[in-house]
């Protein structure tokens, strides 16, 4: 059995999702982390939500946490996310801010966040899923209620992470890039809007939650015309699942987890091979089947999609995944 590891193939960072209480709480999940990868992404730590307790109060507990235990493993940690929908606070919310306010408000949060790990946190998503597949703007977020022009204030919100920490790359984050044209290009002319206007976008992500039933020429097709953008490029929350039809009453089959095992080979293939200069990391978005977000979903149902199972051993996806990269 190869004892390779990816990070020791990968000439990008390998990622993972992570929980604090998870670290803390379990010595094989920490083990499995340092051991296994070179970057971490908070699960939710890092969320609005979560630091920002009132509009004068910050809980840095656990971002400093997940800060100092990567420096102390020599990995380096991904920021997400400054501005997502689901993550603004009740308080923040039920402010009710006029556009003025709120600009201001959460350009002060963005200063506060990105200065305080300036030097630390090596990239952040600045802004996280503001388009729907079609490419027209999420219409429920808190961002696109309040702007005629939301992609003009997401614009200037990189600017001002960039303005608190020069040399941090800076994303914008979406799921289902690969597969929805409409979406892609929204996020293309939004690149190209910010390239004009000298808006500091270093890379885009596409969060890369799919399954063993995904196309994979749509998802060649797709990832060709986002790396066409010339951007970094971070597959940011890789998992696949198996039970694609969100059966109760799935069980678990080698064959499914042959197409598990390909899909990752194919995905590390594909990212493997974009030029040099666009390669940033690939992240899986969790560690272990055992606590994998998919099973949160409050459908009960049990999933599959990472690459250790759930007493950390490497299942077929790790093989591919590391075949993929060679
Ligand atoms: O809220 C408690 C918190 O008070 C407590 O300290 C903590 C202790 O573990 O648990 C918290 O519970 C939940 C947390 O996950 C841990 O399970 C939060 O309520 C819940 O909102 C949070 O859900 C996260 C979700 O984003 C919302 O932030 C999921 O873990 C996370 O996997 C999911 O990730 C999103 C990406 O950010 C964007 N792309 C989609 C992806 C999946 O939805």
């Amino acid at each position: 059995v190869t004892t390779q590891k990816l990070t020791e193939l990968a000439n990008f960072k390998i990622g993972a999702a992570v929980k604090m209480a998870n670290i803390t709480g379990e010595a094989a999940y920490s083990n499995t982390l340092k051991g296994e990868f070179n970057q971490l992404t908070a699960e939710f730590e890092m969320k609005m939500n979560f630091i920002w307790t009132s509009e004068n109060n910050y809980d840095f507990s656990k971002v400093d946490y997940l800060v100092n235990y990567a420096q102390q493993n020599n990995m380096t940690v991904h920021g997400h996310a400054l501005l997502w929908y689901q993550s603004f606070p009740d308080w923040f919310k039920n402010a009710n801010y006029d556009t003025v306010a709120f600009e201001s408000k959460v350009k002060v949060y963005i200063e506060t966040v990105v200065g305080r790990y300036k030097g630390k946190i090596r990239s952040w998503d600045v802004a996280n899923e503001i388009f729907n597949d079609d490419g027209t703007m999420r219409i429920e977020s808190q961002i696109q209620g309040k702007f005629k022009d939301p992609v003009g204030f997401v614009g200037r919100c990189f600017k001002y992470a960039a303005a608190a920490d020069p040399d941090c790359k800076l994303f914008y984050n979406d799921y289902s890039v690969v597969l929805a044209s409409g979406k892609r290009n929204a996020m293309k002319n939004m690149a190209i809007r910010f390239k004009n206007t000298g808006v500091p976008i270093h890379g885009l992500g596409d969060q890369f939650h799919y399954r063993i039933s995904t196309s994979q020429t749509t998802i060649n097709n797709g990832f060709a015309d986002l790396v066409s953008t010339g951007l970094l490029i971070h597959l940011s929350e890789i998992d696949c699942k198996v039970n694609v039809n969100n059966s109760p009453t799935y069980v678990l089959n080698s064959t499914d987890l042959q197409k598990q095992s390909d899909f990752y080979k194919n995905t590390a293939k594909l990212y493997n091979a974009i030029p040099a200069n666009q390669k940033f990391g690939m992240t899986m978005w969790g560690i272990t089947d055992k606590n994998t977000w998919l099973r949160d979903s409050g459908n009960g149902n049990k999933e599959y999609p990472l690459l250790f199972d759930e007493v950390y051993a490497k299942k077929p996806a790790y093989a591919g995944f590391l075949e993929g990269l060679k």
